[in-house]
């Protein structure tokens, strides 16, 4: 399954004029799903320097997300951190999300590939493991939750654009495509969510990396459900309530964004009527990583929250909506209302229609 080639992705290179360039690595390690490997090393490379590993979208190859992330090449020139770029194995070129291998640490799929190549990269260069960091766009999106789930002790931070949360593509096949997540049906609770992260490292207690969400309303490929299971996960991991964040500010970083900030670890970006060519903001990224000045303090128009009415609105379709079925049942763990929503409104037994927030309610 390809997406969509993404038009920052042509961007031509002979316009650059850095000395360093992408650099293939080979024999970095035990490489059990056969990746391949690039690596962006600046030439004024920082003392112990900091590390970002980039997955690219369905289709994407190291060098074209390097065009796609061009901004965090330049940052990498002047700031002198390594980008690492993992190009997947896989026939279609999606990234494995979901076989039991890849979502199980060190299970031997492509998170365990990217995983020791990273430890490679932290070794040869005497990387600061305080500032090791995960962005990813679409199915590097998604590998990007399913990094920070299988090695929360490796990356202290991650920004995904139009994913969805770890484990939501299990198919039980090597990149496979999980249809009902796609289109954003696999709903179920924080809890749950935060439980199928956890058990891709059973036993982990320590930290975890924090989590940075951006996803488009518009979202014709991924469906923008999953930005709300994606804050769902890790608002569970982190103990945020999900549907609360504790600040709401509008235009930011900048128009048509709103951001959701719910503590240190956990923000999430909505991008009103952003498609899934949504752009990377690197900007924003290597703030939220600490990579830059400040940590991104807001400093804009803000709506702090002062009760569970004041939960934000997420843009949906604007045509016209149909009314909600009667006379069906919903399944366990199904939607079964919210703003926009359509489906059966009454639950099977024994499950109880259960208000979340004002975005759905759910068969519990
Ligand atoms: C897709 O993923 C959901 C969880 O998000 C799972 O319940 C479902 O069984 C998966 N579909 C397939 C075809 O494996």
């Amino acid at each position: 399954m390809k997406f969509p080639t993404l038009t920052s992705a042509v961007l031509a290179f002979a316009s650059l004029s850095e000395a360093a360039s992408l650099q293939q690595v080979t024999n970095w390690g035990s490489n059990p799903s056969g990746i391949r490997a690039y690596i962006y090393v600046p030439d004024k490379l920082a003392a112990n320097p900091a590390l970002i590993v980039a997955s690219h979208y369905c289709g994407g190859s190291a060098s074209a997300f390097q065009g796609n992330t061009i901004a965090y090449r330049s940052a990498a020139d002047s700031l002198g951190f390594i980008v690492l770029y993992p190009e997947s194995p896989n026939s279609g070129g999606c990234w494995d999300v979901s076989s039991p291998a890849s979502l199980t640490r060190d299970g031997g799929g492509d998170s365990t590939s990217i995983a020791n190549l990273a430890k490679w990269a932290i070794t040869k260069y005497s990387v600061d493991t305080s500032r090791v960091f995960a962005i990813g766009l679409s199915s590097g999106a998604m590998m990007t939750n399913v990094l920070a789930a299988t090695y929360p002790d490796m990356f202290k931070a991650g920004s995904v654009y139009a994913g969805v949360s770890a484990g939501c593509f299990r198919t039980g096949t090597v990149a496979g495509w999980n249809s009902t997540c796609a289109n954003g049906q696999s709903i179920t609770t924080p809890q749950h969510w935060a439980d199928v992260a956890r058990a891709m490292y059973p036993g982990y207690a320590g930290a975890r990396p924090k989590m940075m969400i951006y996803h488009g309303s518009s979202d014709e490929i991924i469906n923008n459900q999953n930005f709300q299971e994606t804050l769902k996960q890790w608002s569970g991991i982190f103990g945020y309530t999900y549907g609360s964040p504790q600040q709401t500010l509008s235009n930011n970083p900048s128009s048509p964004y709103t951001k959701y900030v719910y503590g240190d670890n956990l923000v999430g970006v909505y991008g009103a009527g952003i498609t899934h060519n949504i752009n990377m903001n690197a900007q924003h990224d290597l703030a939220w990583f600490g990579l830059t000045g400040g940590n991104a303090a807001p400093t804009t128009t803000t709506t702090a929250r002062t009760s569970t009415t004041a939960v934000p609105t997420f843009v949906t379709s604007t045509t016209s909506s149909p009314p909600v079925q009667t006379g069906c049942v919903a399944q366990r763990w199904a939607q079964c209302g919210g703003q926009g929503f359509t489906g059966c409104t009454a639950c099977a037994s024994p499950y109880k229609c259960t208000f979340s927030n004002n975005w759905y309610s759910q068969c519990l």
